[in-house]
């Protein structure tokens, strides 16, 4: 049997494959389809310190290939999580990794404060990059000193690993890449959306509310994976592949481009089992090509 093992820092995974966040609800929603312990791991949807609406519908809309969404990273807030979500998490074997997100640096403090007295979290993804949000979203990862304080502050309140997921929409991921990985982050997952418009050409009005949102899906694969392979060579931490995998072979793409892991999120609304077709996938890609372990593909590229 193929080793499918892979390690984000100190955390080890059973195979590379994790849901992305804000795809995969807080994976209960699911647990029909498959039994989810076959999965490298899940991302939560995110979670802040107070509970948050989201923005006004509609919120999402089909493009050529992929979607625009602009949800706003609506939640029940850290306490709710904890009361509600966290029960089912936990009963997990497979590592659960819970993304949050803040308006300001401290939201972002006190939400892992109060994560900190569960056991079983395996790591934190600071969510620096959502497009839609007027206060925090995008601020945190476009510049790289922001980046660094946020995570420096975070790293100050938790031993466990830190994720930090970085928007493509900058002119270098590499220099917000670098600040976090000196401020303590244990790997930076990319990207996040690109922001994206579309027009009703007939009531002539945006196509959701907000006017922009972020591209997911495989428009932007090829963008996410030039992202990847630029923050592999720029970073000695692990990066973490996402944008527009809907199979194996696109996630052997993001590993030969250096990625430690890859994140499944457009796919998911699909095809509820797409992830685990990609553990499958990969696992299959290894035996027909006689590979012991999956990760001697990482950053195999062959390039010049
Ligand atoms: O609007 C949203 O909730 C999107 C979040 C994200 O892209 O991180």
């Amino acid at each position: 049997m193929t080793d499918l093992s892979t390690n984000i820092g100190r955390l080890r995974l059973d195979n590379p494959v994790l849901t992305a966040s804000g795809t995969f609800g807080y994976a209960e929603e699911f647990a029909d389809f498959y039994d989810l312990n076959r999965l490298g791991g899940v991302v939560t949807k995110t979670v802040t310190l107070e509970p948050r609406p989201g923005n006004k519908p509609p919120r999402i809309c089909e493009t050529p290939a992929g979607m625009i969404n602009s949800i706003g990273l609506p939640n029940a807030g850290v306490e709710q999580f904890i009361a509600q979500k966290w029960p089912f998490l936990q009963q997990l074997k497979t590592a659960v990794i819970v993304n949050v997100a803040g308006k300001t640096p401290d939201d972002f403090v006190r939400a892992v404060e109060k994560l900190e007295v569960l056991q079983g979290i395996a790591a934190y993804e600071l969510n620096y990059s959502c497009p839609n949000v007027k206060e925090g979203g995008l601020s945190f990862s476009s510049n790289a000193r922001i980046a660094e304080q946020v995570t420096a502050l975070v790293r100050a309140v938790t031993q466990r690993p830190l994720i930090t997921k970085l928007t493509p929409n900058v002119t270098s991921i590499s220099e917000i890449g670098r600040a976090c990985e000196g401020a303590g982050a244990d790997a930076v997952s990319a990207i996040n959306t690109l922001v994206g418009m579309a027009i009703d050409i007939h009531t002539r009005k945006p196509r959701i509310a907000s006017i922009t949102g972020g591209l997911s899906g495989p428009a932007i694969r090829p963008v996410a994976l030039a992202k990847v392979y630029e923050l592999v060579k720029a970073l000695t931490i692990p990066v973490i592949g996402i944008g527009g995998i809907m199979t194996a072979e696109d996630a052997l793409e993001f590993i030969l481009a250096g990625a430690a892991a890859v994140q499944i999120g457009t796919a998911n609304f699909m095809n509820p089992v797409a992830a685990l077709q990609v553990v499958e996938g990969l696992q299959r890609h290894c035996e027909e090509e006689n590979i012991l372990r999956l990760m001697e593909l990482r950053g195999a590229v062959q390039v010049g």
